[in-house]
């Protein structure tokens, strides 16, 4: 598939007659990601709390703001300032979109907020907002859209994990668990939205938000927002066939991350000792196969 240049004022892929809802879309990546899929022609919706980077407070103003840049720019888009974290938030967001444009094609699941600590000091409120808004999150809006994507035998969902999840960071098992359970989500999702048209995929991006300025330092500047929203608009977009697979992205490096399983041993009289004796060789990722996708037909 021919792919446009960033900067292309004709781009190939594009989502005329489309509707998008876009969580956490008021700043960071949610806002490259609503302005490119407006830019080419999807009715947007910019969802955002407004809160600060803890999930604390709310304010309808960096939701609008986007919204306004959206619309100077000739797109369409409304703002929304619903919580993805509770069930009413969920339904509420596409509620809006339903409302002002009588149909959901895609949804981002972008929402997000960080509690960090190390494990050893972590709370349970700490865990548990911050599996409130990425997954909970996730499952509240997925579920209020998911009606409608069966109905109309078509969607795109795109999950946002982590490498946190994936690989792992210090102090940020809340985070990172919240962000494991988005691929599960996926894989499970891309099984049971196959025969209605629903693919369902993931990104794990890397960029300079406020989320990640403070860590970043110098090597941020070069992971521009924008250099990710590729990826999103690929696996949004009509044309696109893959479903439950992940992608890792950041400063222009695409990259597909899977779960692979290796080839291992068979033993039919399987014991600890034989276990400790070939874990060399259960270990080798050498012939691994890839897991994951709906079974085909
Ligand atoms: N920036 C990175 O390098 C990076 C890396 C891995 C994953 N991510 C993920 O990407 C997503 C976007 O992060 P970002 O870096 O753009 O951060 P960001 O803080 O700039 O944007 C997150 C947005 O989510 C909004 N939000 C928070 N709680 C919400 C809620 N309950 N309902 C609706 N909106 C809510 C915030 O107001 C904020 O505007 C997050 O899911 C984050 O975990 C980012």
């Amino acid at each position: 598939m021919p792919s446009p240049q960033r900067s292309s004022s004709e781009p190939l892929l594009t989502f005329d007659n489309q509707v998008a809802i876009v969580t956490g879309a008021g700043r960071g990546l949610g806002r490259c990601h609503a302005l490119e899929l407006a830019r080419r022609g999807a009715r947007v919706v910019v969802n955002d709390l407004g809160s600060a980077v803890d999930g604390s407070g709310n304010s309808m103003s960096a939701a609008q703001a986007v919204v306004d840049e959206i619309t100077a720019a000739g797109g369409t888009a409304i703002a929304n300032g619903d919580s993805v974290s509770t069930e009413a938030g969920g339904a509420a967001i596409v509620a809006a979109a339903k409302d002002a444009y009588g149909q959901v094609d895609i949804l981002v699941n972008n929402a997000g907020i960080l509690r960090d600590a190390a494990f050893k000091n972590m709370t349970a409120d700490q865990v548990d907002a911050v599996i409130a808004v990425h997954l909970t999150g996730a499952f509240n809006v997925t579920r209020a859209v998911w009606p409608i994507m069966r109905e109309q035998n078509y969607g795109r969902i795109i999950q946002t994990t982590s490498g946190t999840g994936l690989f792992g960071n210090f102090g940020q098992t809340n985070y990172g668990a919240a962000k494991m359970g988005l691929v599960g989500m996926m894989h499970v999702l891309a099984i049971e939205g196959a025969r209605n048209g629903i693919t369902v995929n993931a990104i794990a991006p890397i960029a300079r938000t406020r989320m990640t300025e403070d860590i970043m330092g110098e090597a941020g500047m070069a992971m521009d927002p924008e250099l990710v929203t590729p990826v999103v608009v690929y696996l949004a977009h009509r044309d696109c066939d893959r479903t439950a697979h992940m992608y890792s992205v950041g400063a222009g490096k695409v990259s597909r991350v899977f779960i692979g399983v290796t080839e291992g041993v068979q033993n039919d009289a399987l014991t600890a000792e034989s276990v400790a004796a070939a874990i060399d060789q259960i270990d080798d990722p050498a012939n691994f196969t890839i897991r994951g996708g709906p079974t085909p037909a």
